[in-house]
């Protein structure tokens, strides 16, 4: 049962949101016991290719782990704002920084011009007259996992945000992090407490890992503290949260907020702390953590400052959480490849990278501004306090979708990122023109009044 299932799925015989038959019709149709067939809509649930849904039965996931998947793209000719994607023209040149990495490894090789975010103490080979090498002695098995260098910078930086860098980890991203931290405490079946509007991808590997996401409401401040409390109490082995520029919703702690947060979570001391810092400093609002605590993570992506191709998330967290994620993945990829970890060192040594990323910081939150407002001279009421996108709660998506589409927009309906909290839809700004937002709100508002299409 499992195998056909799996295969249907797979050519394409089974789609996203199909049901499947009863476990009694499909156990008298293939002559198995109703037992049989419930243990492999079991096994098949705790990968996360099909979903329970009580006495509606059971249909396939929307979004299946078995191949990749591509994101819907904006059709040609429209405005996207749907891909949560940071604006190509406020990151750095990657290959230039690949260049000054080897260079940085390599002095002989260095490119001309003035030489920016230099090692201290490193003399270079051409300056002091030596025969310029040729390449850097390439890296082998054995060295450690995390480039010295680039935890130096990780470990001033986290402490400057008083998040404690005594241990850290280098992974592939936020979510890899993410997954990496649950799988070294959590088993299938334990309860995961999640933000509900929330990163659709976080849902769709808890269910892939077989762990049960617990939605707790958010606010534009986070996480609502008594929400948190009740979900808890539930008893969660683990939260994920976000501290800052939150998906979809733009929400961001406030200091307040975050010591609310932090006296609900005290009271759970065995419970994992996740806290997923996605966007780190082009967020535009303070670096704020929970932690430490007895079982913690704080992962912080390049993804959306330098690049996500990057693939590359600091991680921060208790000795324990840190050496196993450590010790796991040395068995699996290894280690991040040191050239990328060069690369962000290089890039976070280097001043006009840091102007780079200021520039970034301000023209985000005017876009999340000048949207939010417009919006609200249009009587509309939306959240972008942090991060990318802004979050505009409506009766009903396909609708509003559908006709931002017809008038050129291209926006992301919000059923992706909701389990149990209201429609909405999510506004990607990282590419609006300030000068944009009038004709955006009014387009919104105007479909917000649109009488609903007619059912046939
Ligand atoms: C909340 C959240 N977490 C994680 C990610 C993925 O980050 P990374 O590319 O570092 O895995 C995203 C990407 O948009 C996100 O919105």
């Amino acid at each position: 049962v499992v195998a056909s299932v799996e295969a249907a799925l797979a050519s394409g015989g089974l789609s996203p949101g199909q049901r499947l038959p009863t476990v009694r019709d499909l156990a008298a149709s293939l002559g198995l016991s109703p037992a049989t067939v419930a243990s492999a809509y079991r096994d098949l649930r705790s990968r996360g290719l099909v979903v329970g849904e009580g006495r509606r039965g059971t249909r396939v996931r929307d979004r299946p782990p078995l191949r990749f998947v591509a994101p819907v793209s904006a059709p040609p000719g429209t405005r996207d704002l749907a891909s949560g994607n940071p604006d190509p023209a406020l990151l750095p040149d990657l290959a230039a920084a690949a260049r000054r990495a080897a260079a940085r490894q390599a002095p002989g090789l260095e490119p001309a011009g003035p030489r920016r975010g230099a090692r201290q103490g490193r003399p270079s080979g051409a300056s002091l007259g030596h025969p310029p090498q040729p390449r850097p002695l390439p890296r082998l098995y054995g060295a450690p996992a995390l480039l010295p260098e680039l935890a130096d910078l990780a470990r001033e930086h986290l402490a400057a945000d008083g998040i404690d860098p005594a241990h850290l980890a280098v992974v592939s991203g936020a979510l890899d992090g993410v997954e990496r931290a649950l799988a070294a405490w959590l088993r299938p079946g334990d309860a995961v407490v999640v933000e509900d509007p929330g990163y659709a991808y976080i849902f769709d590997l808890l269910a892939t890992m077989g762990l049960r996401g617990v939605p707790a409401a958010m606010d534009e401040e986070g996480l609502v503290p008594g929400a948190l409390a009740h979900a808890l109490a539930g008893g969660a082995r683990a939260v994920i949260a976000t501290p800052r520029a939150q998906n979809p919703t733009g929400a961001a702690w406030t200091a307040t907020r975050a010591s609310e947060l932090a006296a609900v979570v005290s009271r759970f001391p065995d419970t994992l702390l996740i806290e997923d810092d996605h966007a780190g400093p082009v967020a535009g609002s303070a670096a704020l953590t929970l932690g430490p605590r007895a079982r913690w993570a704080t992962v912080r992506s390049v993804s959306k400052s330098l690049g996500p191709d990057l693939r590359l998330a600091l991680m921060a967290g208790d000795q324990t959480t840190i050496s196993r994620v450590a010790g796991r993945q040395a068995l699996g990829p290894g280690w991040v490849s040191h050239h990328l970890q060069e690369m962000v060192a290089t890039l976070w040594s280097d001043p006009a990278t840091q102007a780079l990323l200021t520039r970034a910081e301000t023209a985000y939150a005017e876009k999340r501004r000048a949207l939010v407002a417009a919006l609200g001279r249009q009587g509309i009421p939306s959240t972008g306090r942090s991060g990318l996108n802004v979050w505009v709660p409506v009766p009903a998506e396909h609708p509003v979708v559908a006709g931002l589409l017809e008038r050129g927009w291209a926006v992301s309906p919000g059923e992706r990122f909701r389990l149990a909290s209201r429609p909405g839809v999510r506004v990607t700004v990282s590419t609006l023109q300030p000068q944009e937002a009038d004709r955006l709100a009014a387009d919104l508002s105007a479909c917000l009044r649109a009488p609903p299409a007619r059912s046939a």
